[in-house]
């Protein structure tokens, strides 16, 4: 697959005389790809039902014939101010019962079944007048879906249809009765009609009609999305795509990846460490102007396979962009520095390494006014070529000479499930226990050890071709993924807290976690400070969470205080009953690896290795040079070797 770069443009915020050099500027950069249109609804519907295509009509030609390749976003992440007018009640209303208010984004209801019906009115104008334009490439449908905590709502609309949708699941009430095992507290209901949304109770909710409540809002994005692809596909045959972003997780982003052709995600990594990875006050200056090692990495493997969602998931994985990227300060997280010099180049590589096939940069010129004027692009406002720039060119000179990186299966497969993030949300049993920080711990440990991943929905059904298995916290297994475990090829390593619930989020019997092949049974479970360790007799610690196990399978790893297991194992298949610590995760992983042939390395503090197809990328994350196997590698230094040739910064 060739790969390509792109950059994101707002033509409708600049002077039309400028179009022309900024599309002859693009194509010069060595851009591929321009994606425009997502914010653009008050300017393209400027009343309700006065259209106004034709600034959208001479942007894509303008851009069209200077060679690129258009992405046209469908703008339902902007609804103008006209149509809170039409519908007073689109406002999406947030867990006090507060509506939210229009001047930003993002402010409707999915389940305003009005404002639905407009968001499907735009797209199919836009799918009628541009489905055919040679220019329009690929589509967008609206923008980050989740971005600024905007899945759950409370609204009335939400109500209603979250009552329809409990109808429909559970048939009766009595049968909700019994699954939500309402006799608890007596909140039996009579009917659907008297069941409210979980907010505003006195204490907690009950927990299944909370993650049932988180269940339907995925659904409901799912339903909006799909409404927009319908219709797109009615009139094109271009790709369709979404822009989905880092650690958002409120809808189940493998249902609307089955929708579409190409997932893409919006990669922030100096934003997100600010604002979204789990460390210390040294791991955020350490990593301060490059980001986390792990973060990006394990977003580019979890969003190969949502594109691969459409298609099933094929040895290299599914088609996946990051639509933007960071090219220099944002403006949205607690601090904003600059990127180290060569970080942009860096993450465009890593992106590659990982198998996208376009990496787009946010934004092609700063904006001077409104929101987010702090935030770099590729150009400054005064149209001076901004630091990233150049790095973006040498992308683009690099890519010319060797275009092609492949991708591989992965020896090793973490399962990530959006279901299991809302019941750790729901139920977290202990404060800090969260399921994505339990993936992103397990992720993080298998690359210092060397090792390249691939991410698997849990609707996965065939394992086969992995050495390692790795299922944490996964609340719920499916009977297909019961199947495949017992079938793997590789070591398979569950929990802690995997199948530890019922689908309806209530503690089965027999007790879990009920894996098939293995005699293990949870007896209680203890949370933790994360600054009380649970010692290991091996070494390393348990922290934050604790299963205490019953079994008759061989103890693998003990606790150091009283010998009690911690770990078993019966064959190919391991039950870890807690949160492992670095140095616990690292022997686990090490001794698996080794039983299953897999050679694992441990990587100097700021090196990850991606093995992607025949080449081997190795990426100094560091801000200092790092001596590794014989080469210096710079700060932000890439070096790859193996199809691709030779290559160094
Ligand atoms: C993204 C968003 C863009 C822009 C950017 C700033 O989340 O899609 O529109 O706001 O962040 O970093």
């Amino acid at each position: 697959m060739k790969r390509t770069l792109g950059t994101c443009y707002y033509p409708e915020h600049w002077p039309e005389d400028i179009w022309v050099d900024d599309a002859a500027r693009m194509a010069d950069l060595g851009l591929s790809w321009v994606r425009i249109g997502e914010f653009a609804w008050s300017r393209l519907e400027p009343a309700q039902g006065r259209y106004d295509f034709g600034w959208l009509d001479r942007a894509i030609d303008v851009l069209g014939n200077a060679g690129l390749q258009v992405v046209l976003g469908t703008p339902t992440a902007t609804p103008p101010r006209w149509m809170l007018d039409r519908h007073p009640d689109m406002l999406a209303v947030d867990a006090d019962g507060r509506p939210r208010g229009f001047g930003s984004r993002r402010h409707y209801c999915f389940s305003h079944e009005g404002y639905r019906a407009e968001a499907v009115k735009i797209t199919e104008a836009l799918a009628r007048r541009y489905g055919r334009n040679p220019h329009v490439a690929a589509w967008q449908t609206d923008n980050e879906y989740g971005c600024h905590d905007t899945v759950i709502s409370f609204s009335n609309a939400a109500r209603g249809a979250f009552r329809d949708w409990l109808a429909r699941r559970y048939q009766s009430v009595d049968a909700l009765n019994r699954a939500w095992g309402n006799v608890f507290w007596s909140m039996d209901y009579d009917s659907f009609d008297q069941i409210g949304l979980p907010n505003l109770t006195v204490t907690e909710p009950n927990p299944s009609h909370a993650l049932d409540f988180r269940r339907f809002s995925s659904d409901q994005v799912a339903h909006f999305n799909g409404a927009q692809v319908d219709v797109i596909r009615r009139h094109s045959d271009a790709p369709i795509s979404h822009n989905y972003m880092g650690r958002i997780t409120d809808f189940d982003h493998f249902v609307t990846g089955a929708q579409m052709e190409i997932a893409t995600w919006d990669s922030y990594p100096l934003g997100f460490l600010e604002d979204r990875v789990e460390g210390d006050d040294a791991h955020k200056r350490r990593y301060a102007r490059q980001g986390d090692p792990d973060f990006q990495a394990l977003h580019h493997d979890l969003y190969r396979a949502v594109g691969a969602a459409r298609g099933g998931h094929g040895a290299g994985g599914g088609r996946w962009w990051v639509m933007e990227q960071q090219p220099g300060p944002v403006n949205w997280a607690p601090h904003n520095p600059a990127p180290l010099p060569g970080m942009v180049r860096f993450w465009t590589w890593e992106a590659f390494a990982h198998g996208a096939e376009c990496v787009s940069y946010f934004r092609w010129r700063q904006a001077p006014f409104a929101q987010e004027q702090y935030h770099a692009g590729l150009l400054r406002p005064d149209s001076v070529e901004a630091p990233g720039y150049a790095e973006a060119a040498q992308v683009a000179a690099e890519l010319v000479a060797m275009p092609q990186v492949e991708t591989a299966q992965a020896p090793v497969a973490i399962v990530f499930d959006y279901t299991s993030v809302w019941a750790w949300e729901v139920q977290p049993q202990g404060q800090g226990c969260d399921y994505f920080r339990l993936v992103l711990d397990i992720y993080r440990g298998c690359r210092k050890l060397g090792l390249s991943i691939d991410i698997l929905p849990a609707a996965t059904v065939d394992l086969s071709g992995y050495k390692l298995v790795l299922i944490p916290g996964l609340v719920a297994l499916p009977e297909a993924l019961k199947d495949a475990v017992a079938q793997a090829e590789g070591t398979v390593i569950l929990g802690p807290r995997t199948n530890a619930k019922t689908a309806e989020l209530a503690v089965p019997l027999p007790l879990p976690p009920n894996i098939p092949g293995i005699d293990v049974t949870i007896s209680r479970v203890e949370t933790f400070r994360a600054d009380m360790p649970q010692m290991v007799a091996g070494g390393g610690a348990v922290t934050l969470w604790r299963e205490h196990l019953e079994t008759s399978e061989r103890v693998l790893e003990a606790a150091a205080a009283d010998g009690t297991p911690l770990m078993v194992g019966n064959g190919k298949t391991h039950y870890l009953g807690g949160w492992p610590d670095p140095v616990f995760l690292a022997r686990i992983l090490t001794r698996a690896a080794k039983t299953e042939g897999l050679a694992t390395q441990t990587l100097p503090q700021d090196i990850r290795i991606r093995q992607s197809g025949p080449t081997r990328f190795v990426f100094n994350h560091g801000p200092a040079p790092v001596d590794f196997e014989g080469q210096v590698i710079p700060p932000a230094g890439v070096v790859w070797s193996g199809s691709l040739g030779t290559g160094a910064l």
